[in-house]
């Protein structure tokens, strides 16, 4: 019998990554798309690692792979793994915390401006031959000296920051969990009181994970506290807007517009509002989508898994369980 460990990767990664495998004479691997539940739940079992990207594994397929003894995210974000049958299992999780940070932050800038210059007003008015139209087209906005409120101050908040500063924006930070020493060094305002800080913002963009405390955070109670001008950015996880709330708040002009990568179902159902609101900038779950990233993160997940069984792996890439 082989010693080889035996890795599923589920769902295509970069290639970089994949080389990584076909390299290491201590690994085998298979590489799958189908992730209907019941397939993944007889196919998991007789593996010793898996990567994962968006399919969901909750306790049911967990349970049942005896053999298995990580699960590499390719991506942060771990809510599609149920995280207490991976410790009763004694399944070690990993996330590519150096992948992703600076393809969301550039992501959040791109919305962010998308939504204050007209999204692709000027490029329709130039392109369909009205050029002179220019000065009877709404005006856009700036965000020079704007207040931005980034709430969860992590691996992205703190590059997103940077960004921010770069245009001259006016950071705020809400982040229980890092102190006002740490926001300050990277030139932020700590705001304690989120409900308060909201009303004076210019822009929000969220960078917190779901889980039951953040769900439904910003919800129509909220949005109605904003300003009429502020734009919201959702690049985190669906469901911490609640999205019938969202769509409530533009159309009744509360607020400026949204920029929407993470929805609460995904793909969004054909007939959900959200794709027919003018207001929303959407982008399919992309944030991380450069070349660039999708080299790192396919790279790192396959390296966390290699480490994990060479017993180097880095304690900062495994989720507390
Ligand atoms: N759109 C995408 O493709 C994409 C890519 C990467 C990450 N993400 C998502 O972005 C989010 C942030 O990722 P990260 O790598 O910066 O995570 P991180 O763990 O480094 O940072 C999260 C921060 O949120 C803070 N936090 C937790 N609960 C909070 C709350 N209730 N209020 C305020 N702050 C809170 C934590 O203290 C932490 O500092 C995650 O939800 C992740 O799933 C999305």
């Amino acid at each position: 019998m082989s010693n080889k460990k035996k890795i599923l990767i589920i769902q295509n990664i970069h290639e970089a990554g994949i080389k990584l495998l076909e390299d290491n004479p201590n690994f085998e691997f298979e590489l799958i798309e189908n992730i209907d539940l019941k397939f993944l739940k007889e196919k998991i079992s007789n593996f010793d690692g898996i990567s994962i990207r968006t399919a969901k594994l909750p306790a049911e397929i967990i349970n049942h792979c005896k053999k298995l003894k990580i699960i590499s995210r390719h991506g942060v974000g771990y809510d599609n793994i149920d995280l207490k049958s991976a410790k009763n299992n004694n399944i070690t999780i990993t996330i590519t915390t150096t992948a992703n940070a600076v393809a969301v932050s550039e992501h959040v800038m791109f919305m962010l401006l998308n939504i204050a210059k007209g999204k692709s007003m000027y490029d329709i008015t130039v392109k369909s031959g009205n050029f002179n139209e220019r000065n009877k087209l709404p005006k856009t906005i700036e965000i020079w000296k704007k207040n931005i409120l980034i709430m969860g101050f992590g691996r992205i908040g703190q590059c997103l920051i940077k960004r921010c500063l770069g245009f001259d924006m006016n950071v705020f930070v809400y982040d229980p969990y890092v102190t006002k020493e740490v926001i300050e060094s990277f030139g932020g305002k700590k705001v304690n009181d989120l409900y308060e800080s909201i009303k004076s913002m210019d822009a929000i963009s969220l960078h917190i994970p779901l889980n039951d405390k953040t769900k439904n955070l910003i919800n129509y109670e909220l949005l109605k506290t904003l300003k009429k001008s502020c734009i919201i950015i959702n690049a985190a996880r669906g469901g911490i807007i609640n999205e019938n709330d969202l769509n409530k708040a533009l159309s009744e002009n509360l607020i400026y517009g949204a920029g929407l990568d993470v929805f609460e179902m995904e793909p969004p159902s054909k007939d959900s509002p959200l794709l027919k609101n003018d207001k929303l900038f959407l982008s399919p779950h992309t944030a991380a989508f450069t070349e660039e990233c999708m080299t790192r993160m396919a790279v790192e997940t396959i390296q966390n898994i290699i480490d994990f069984f060479d017993k180097k792996l880095d304690k900062s890439k495994i989720v507390k369980l």
